[in-house]
């Protein structure tokens, strides 16, 4: 609620609310008392988040956000938001060339092209009301090499690159933009992508939790600080993760079981 005007109850928008890093975000928010517009796909699942949230000051909309036309439509009835966490996205891996055009699309649209038609719908209204917070749930994959998740690092890439943009172009009209870039978060995600390996393949000290990530991206946006690495194990690896020997490390602890 921090920064916004009084005697209104703020409105944030949270892509992906029905589990993961969405879901402990949409509890934070709940807990703070903003209405709530809040997105998934799917129907069981949203239903089920929804109701264990027991808030009255929110609402869900279905959609696939890695369709250009279901985003067209789900944004018209969405109210205008004071803060949006653009969060939905899954994992995704494969060996390059074996991911066909349509899913390759659907990918990038879910985790860039679309995040940009989110936000900029509504970065004019929150021009006009003179406030806002954007966030922007990236990877620490748009910074370092990812072998057979090429598609993935490639789009959290290029959405840190465009929130980076951003938060200097919006910076003088008191609009906020985060790009949190975590590394390996307790979530569905990779039992979702078929990478349940993962979970004792790599050590525990690199597992960070989603209400940690929520803390540390909530405390960076409200610094308005353009960019945020959850947990002291990548805030300290960062500056190293472009040299070769630290990558070949990294690479070995985190690889992808091989598929074409
Ligand atoms: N977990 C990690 O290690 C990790 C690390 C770095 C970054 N991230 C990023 O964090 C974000 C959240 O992931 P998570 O780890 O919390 O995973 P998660 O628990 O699987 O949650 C993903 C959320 O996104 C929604 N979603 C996925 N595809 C969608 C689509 N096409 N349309 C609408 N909603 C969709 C899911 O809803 P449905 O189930 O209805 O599809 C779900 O609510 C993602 O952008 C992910 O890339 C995760």
């Amino acid at each position: 609620m921090q920064g916004f005007k009084k005697n209104k109850r703020p409105v944030a928008l949270v892509t992906g609310f029905s589990s993961g890093i969405g879901l402990a975000y949409t509890k934070y928010l709940a807990k703070n008392n903003w209405e709530l517009e809040l997105i998934a796909q799917n129907p069981e699942k949203a239903k089920k988040a929804f109701e264990s949230l027991s808030y009255p000051h929110s609402r869900y909309h279905l959609c696939d956000l890695s369709k250009p036309e279901d985003l067209d439509n789900v944004v018209k009835v969405i109210k205008e938001p004071n803060l949006i966490v653009a969060n939905a996205g899954i994992t995704k891996y494969g060996a390059a060339g074996s991911i066909n055009k349509q899913e390759k699309r659907d990918l990038f649209y879910l985790l860039c092209n679309g995040v940009i038609d989110l936000i900029e719908e509504f970065i004019p209204s929150m021009i006009n009301q003179g406030e806002g917070r954007i966030i922007i749930v990236s990877s620490i994959g748009a910074i370092t090499p990812m072998p057979k998740s090429s598609i993935y690092a490639s789009a959290k890439s290029a959405i840190y690159s465009y929130g980076q943009s951003l938060a200097k172009e919006l910076s003088n009209k008191n609009i906020s933009v985060t790009v949190s870039l975590p590394g390996y978060v307790r979530t569905d995600a990779h039992a979702r992508a078929g990478l349940d390996h993962l979970k004792s393949k790599v050590p525990n000290w690199m597992w960070v939790n989603a209400e940690q990530v929520v803390k540390e991206t909530e405390r960076a946006s409200i610094k308005k600080k353009s960019e945020i690495i959850p947990g002291i194990v990548y805030k300290l690896v960062r500056p190293f993760l472009k040299l070769s020997l630290a990558n070949l490390i990294w690479n070995g602890m985190t690889k992808r079981k091989s598929k074409k």
